[in-house]
């Protein structure tokens, strides 16, 4: 048993040199698909899931398999986590029979508190505050279609939610610069924002913030739990939605991501997701090859 665990509770847990080798690696094990490349042979994950999930979900229990792995599906519903069982003595517990834990919940909290208390690495599969899984799947397809993302634009525009704290932390540690447009009532947190220093400037205007873009990238206005926000949300929101103007102010060559699911003719327009710039399905895929590279990492050595 290892005491001392690398976990990926966030996308800071990696320095720049090990976040580019597994976008690297992700690029490698997609390009060289070998069945008998087994690195995790007899290892399990264990996925707890407080929230719905597709990709997540399917990729990391795809990956596991692929490696010669299995990956268990756990829902607070079925367990004691549920019934209010402390995250001490399930991250103990779980940590003392598996080899790995992914969690997604609500409370950025409950994850760093199983990191605290798990003997095996654990990871983020999304929080109230950040996506860092998503963040190694947009930046594998951004190097894939266009190379180093170094000193680059991205502009995010929409919720200042968790996928924009990913991003934030992305543009440091890869070296890029985050133009954010977003209502003055949901932009990022603070501490995210000055952590990222020069990183990032803000702008009132999806156009403005468009300008000079390589990447453009949204998200869902209302994020999972704020259903009861839609409608208030589809108010403050107007003005933020990714269409062809902004597309058109951007890099001729620019891109366009959305970690998805997404909603057509609110955060974006059909035109723009469905489009020639759209990456959104590789996008999507490249959450199991570039997974697989963070398990053998984090698992592998
Ligand atoms: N993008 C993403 O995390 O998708 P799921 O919610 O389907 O896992
Ligand atoms: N911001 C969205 C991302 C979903 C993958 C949410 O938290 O629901």
């Amino acid at each position: 048993m290892n005491m001392n665990p690398r976990h990926f509770t966030s996308l800071l847990d990696l320095s720049s040199e090990e976040f580019r080798h597994i976008i690297h690696r992700g690029i490698e094990l997609k390009n060289n698909r070998d069945p008998n490349y087994q690195p995790l042979k007899g290892r399990v994950l264990a996925m707890i899931f407080e929230k719905s999930s597709t990709r997540t979900r399917i990729s990391f229990e795809a990956g596991m398999a692929h490696f010669g792995g299995s990956a268990l599906f756990l829902s607070p519903r079925d367990t004691q986590l549920g019934r209010g069982e402390s995250l001490r003595d399930s991250a103990k517990v779980i940590s003392s029979m598996v080899d790995c834990i992914m969690l997604r919940t609500d409370k950025h909290e409950t994850v760093t508190t199983f990191a605290q208390y798990s003997s095996v690495p654990v990871i983020n599969g999304l929080t109230d505050l950040q996506h860092p899984c998503q963040l190694l799947a947009d930046m594998q397809t951004y190097f894939e279609f266009r190379g180093d993302i170094r000193g680059k634009t991205v502009a995010w525009i929409g919720d200042g939610n968790n996928m924009c704290h990913s991003y934030l932390q992305a543009a440091t540690l890869l070296d890029f610069t985050l133009h954010i447009a977003s209502p003055a009532q949901y932009q990022p947190l603070p501490e995210y924002v000055s952590a990222a220093g020069k990183h990032v400037k803000f702008f009132d205007s999806g156009i403005a913030a468009a300008k000079n873009a390589d990447l453009c990238v949204t998200d869902v206005w209302a994020s999972m739990g704020q259903e009861e926000e839609q409608k208030q949300r589809e108010l403050a929101f107007k003005d933020y939605q990714i269409n062809a103007e902004i597309m058109n102010a951007a890099n001729h060559d620019a891109l366009f991501m959305h970690c998805l699911p997404a909603h057509r003719g609110e955060e974006v327009t059909s035109d723009v997701i469905d489009g020639p710039q759209s990456v959104i399905y590789p996008e999507a895929e490249n959450r199991l090859h570039v997974q697989k590279a963070l398990l053998e990492f984090l698992l592998s050595s």
